[in-house]
């Protein structure tokens, strides 16, 4: 029978019950990890603990007994792990109560990794210091444009190649007669100072640009420009290639050759494609001429009294052309592989 006092299994739970009293109380009063390992092997303890003796124990219940027993030990066995598991972590678990002590505040710091400026952003600033020095003031324009803006004012007529709409990123707006777009050129920059400032002027003008080309080496959908302007009187062409090479030669480092090959620009007259030696090689850095008598007149000048000249160089490839990048489209990856060489 079972349930009776003094039976093997009231022996048992009582046995259980100081067991997991005692667990308790030596958890409770355990100040160090060494206590909370001690009360472990005590309790716990695959070979000798005071749980597997009372396993053992089982054993003797009666087979009517035995599954009641089982659960309250398996209950006590829960228990104490539970006991063990929040002394370990209110001591900070293994190893916590030393740690404080054994910082060493004497060795150097993590160091915390900084970023820097994308190369195109460097490129851009480099360019707009150089210029400063020679007198250029640096300033934005939208990259939203109007027709006039991109086009009419710089005297590219509406039948000119450059507006068609395969090469542009027109925006649908209501304004189907004078879409904006996404401007295609900074040109548009030389118009709104103009339009709005008396010569004499030098501002150059650095930002982004949009023409729906496919992808490769050298082209982008959008890339980067460098805008230049000088309206003053007495402007000659040798003043625009003594700027040129100035800045090349400031830019790229060492004396840089400029040449001028004949072109054609609707907005400068004469124009010029505008190459860079450098390292032994002519490259091609953008287009340059004598601001058109046209674009003066379109906004506002006296072109029978005011000359100036403009140029527009792309900034990826001077950009690449420095630092020695082939593919342009490494620069837009956002790979910092490529990017933490500059
Ligand atoms: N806007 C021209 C382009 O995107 C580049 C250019 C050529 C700019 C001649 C100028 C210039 O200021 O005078 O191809």
């Amino acid at each position: 029978m079972s349930n009776v006092a003094g039976s093997p299994l009231d022996t048992f739970l009582a046995e259980l019950e100081r067991l997991r009293s005692d667990a308790a109380t030596a958890l409770a009063s355990a100040t160090d990890d060494d206590a909370v390992e001690a009360a472990r092997i005590e309790f716990a303890g695959a070979r000798s603990g005071r749980l597997k003796a009372v396993q053992k124990a089982l054993g003797g219940i009666p087979a009517a007994d035995k599954p009641a027993a089982g659960r309250s030990f398996n209950d006590t066995k829960a228990a104490v792990a539970a006991l063990l598991e929040s002394a370990q972590s209110r001591l900070g678990g293994g190893g916590g109560a030393e740690s404080a002590d054994t910082i060493d505040v004497t060795l150097p710091g993590d160091a915390i990794p900084l970023g820097h400026l994308h190369p195109i952003t460097q490129t851009i600033r480099q360019v707009q210091e150089i210029m400063g020095q020679l007198g250029f003031e640096s300033v934005d324009g939208p990259e939203v444009e109007d027709q006039w803006h991109n086009f009419e004012a710089l005297a590219i007529s509406p039948e000119h190649p450059a507006r068609d709409p395969l090469d542009n990123f027109y925006l649908a707006t209501a304004r189907a007669a004078d879409p904006l777009l996404l401007r295609s050129q900074t040109s548009t920059v030389q118009i709104r100072v103009m339009e709005s400032r008396e010569p004499p002027l030098r501002i150059v003008s650095l930002g982004r640009v949009y023409r729906p080309d496919t992808a490769d080496a050298t082209h982008y959908p959008m890339f980067h420009q460098v805008e230049g302007l000088l309206v003053e009187p007495g402007t000659t062409m040798a003043h625009l290639k003594s700027v040129l090479r100035l800045f090349a030669s400031r830019f790229l480092g060492g004396d840089v050759h400029v040449r001028f090959r004949p072109s054609f620009f609707p907005f400068t007259e004469p124009s010029v494609e505008v190459d860079m030696e450098w390292g032994g090689r002519w490259v091609e850095m953008g287009g340059a001429g004598m601001v058109d008598p046209a674009v003066l007149a379109a906004v506002g000048y006296d072109p029978d009294a005011v000359t100036g000249f403009a140029f527009g160089l792309g900034v990826e490839r001077i950009a690449a052309r420095r630092y020695g990048v082939d593919d342009i489209r490494d620069f837009y990856k956002n790979d910092v592989r490529f990017l933490r060489q500059f």
